[in-house]
């Protein structure tokens, strides 16, 4: 296909996610088509820093023909069978080292194709779980604010986006909002970090009593909530909820599809901040993204009522654990290990973090904030009094204007409005200062002339 004859494909025939076509009626599509390290190359052959890891999935880089091949050794040895009363190595493989990198006691995994999968797996096990355990009411799921947790019914229902769920209603019903780890905008400038954290904490056992503690079946919570422009939770926040889950029988699920695999220095996020969840679903970061692969990892009490007798989890996904995938998966936890991923993070955080604070100096730079290689930059109009800017100018400056110009600069990442505007950055795990520099260089750049057009 020549390059006009594929542009004219991609205006006509490709459909693609989240994305208003109409931008694209006139003008072409940005086609990516080759990647090496944290870079990307487009049609053209321009070169971009991928700032956001494609989707928060590249962890290793692009281009590790390591993992490439590991596909097609599979793909030559079995390309496919299901998992559906039956095994192939890499699945037992796979889910024998995850059972050990998993905190605590999650050792059953149940391998889907991706992160919403994961997400309905795990409240489908919670609701099955308390059907077979005599609590048959617990059925709601609680999760926060603005928080994405995925598009598939079950999922975008625990999704906190009313944005991305009103063209979708009636969804399944029982599931309830809190208040997300938003510092920066906590509802009283006056609480300390911990004060915060309690309070929004506590906003979980208040829904919980609201409820009623015999209809509520799970909490679903990021380490890190992504939407909304990274929001770490501050220190006491998830001990607190984990008490709150312990006292009404909750289950704690940490919706780590971002945020397990390295993003924040650490194989799951749950080590991160020193909580036990009772599930973790993830996806994305597990094969870098060179296959599709996620999973549900639960903790041996939930599998408990479905290892006697006649009882089953009656779930399956056909591609759940697919060979491919799992093959994949090991060879990226090889080299997590090899090249000591998660310590090159964690060495590297507040060099990343400062860098991108440099930027705190322009009038338009509310916050920078996240954690490990995850961070969120908040704009705002006013930084004095922290005023967000309305949809208009939002919709001006995001969709008009920065998203573009960004790319442009040579740098992909992602100008999200979801909550209040924010730029967001996940680079893959392997980048280092001189990328961080490029970072801030483009940002600053963009950033001065978005000012001057408010
Ligand atoms: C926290 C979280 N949960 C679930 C999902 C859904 O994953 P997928 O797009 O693989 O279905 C995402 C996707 O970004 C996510 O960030």
């Amino acid at each position: 296909m020549n390059d006009e004859t594929m542009f004219a494909a991609a205006r006509d025939h490709l459909w693609m996610h989240f994305t208003r076509l109409s931008a694209y009626a006139k003008a072409d599509v940005p086609v990516i088509v080759r990647g090496a390290g944290p870079h990307v190359y487009d049609a053209h052959g321009k070169r971009y820093l991928d700032g956001l890891s494609g989707l928060f999935v590249v962890q290793v880089g692009h281009g590790r023909t390591e993992l490439a091949e590991a596909a097609a050794k599979q793909a030559a040895e079995l390309a496919y069978f299901p998992l559906w009363s039956y095994a192939h190595p890499k699945a037992i493989e796979l889910a024998h080292r995850l059972a050990h990198l998993a905190p605590g006691d999650l050792n059953r995994v149940f391998f889907t194709a991706g992160g919403s999968e994961a997400v309905e797996s795990a409240w489908k096990l919670a609701r099955s779980y308390f059907k077979h355990t005599g609590k048959p009411m617990k059925t709601k799921a609680i999760s926060r604010y603005i928080a994405y947790h995925g598009t598939t019914m079950g999922a975008l229902s625990i999704t906190g986006l009313p944005v991305l769920k009103q063209d979708f209603e009636p969804l399944v019903p029982s599931t309830v909002r809190v208040p997300n780890t938003n510092f920066y905008r906590r509802p009283d400038q006056s609480m300390s970090l911990e004060e915060f954290g309690r309070w929004a904490a506590d906003r979980i056992a208040e829904a919980i009593e609201f409820e009623g503690p015999d209809t509520v079946a799970a909490v679903f919570l990021e380490p890190v909530q992504n939407s909304g422009g990274c929001f770490p939770a501050p220190p006491g926040y998830f001990q607190r909820v984990r008490e709150i889950c312990d006292r009404y029988d909750v289950l704690l699920v940490s919706d780590e599809v971002i945020c397990a695999f390295g993003r924040l220095g650490e194989y799951f996020g749950a080590d991160r901040y020193g909580y036990q969840p009772d599930i973790i679903t993830c996806a994305k970061g597990m094969t870098s993204g060179y296959v599709p692969l996620g999973a549900m990892i639960a903790s041996e009490r939930l599998a408990q009522p479905f290892l006697d007798g006649s009882s089953w989890f009656a779930h399956g996904i056909t591609y759940g654990g697919h060979p491919v995938g799992a093959a994949v998966g090991l060879a990226n936890l090889e080299i997590f290990e090899r090249e000591d991923l998660n310590a090159h993070v964690r060495a590297n955080t507040d060099l990343f973090r400062s860098y991108l604070e440099r930027l705190c100096d322009l009038p338009i730079v509310g916050e920078v904030r996240g954690d490990g290689y995850f961070f969120g930059i908040e704009l705002v109009k006013d930084k004095a009094t922290r005023e967000t800017f309305d949809d208009a100018e939002s919709e001006r400056l995001l969709r008009g204007f920065l998203s573009k110009a960004l790319f442009d600069a040579g740098l992909y990442c992602r100008a999200d409005d979801r909550g209040d505007p924010v730029i967001q950055l996940a680079p893959p795990l392997i980048c280092e200062e001189s990328h961080f520099a490029e970072m801030e260089q483009i940002l600053r750049a963009v950033l001065t002339e978005a000012w001057k057009r408010i």
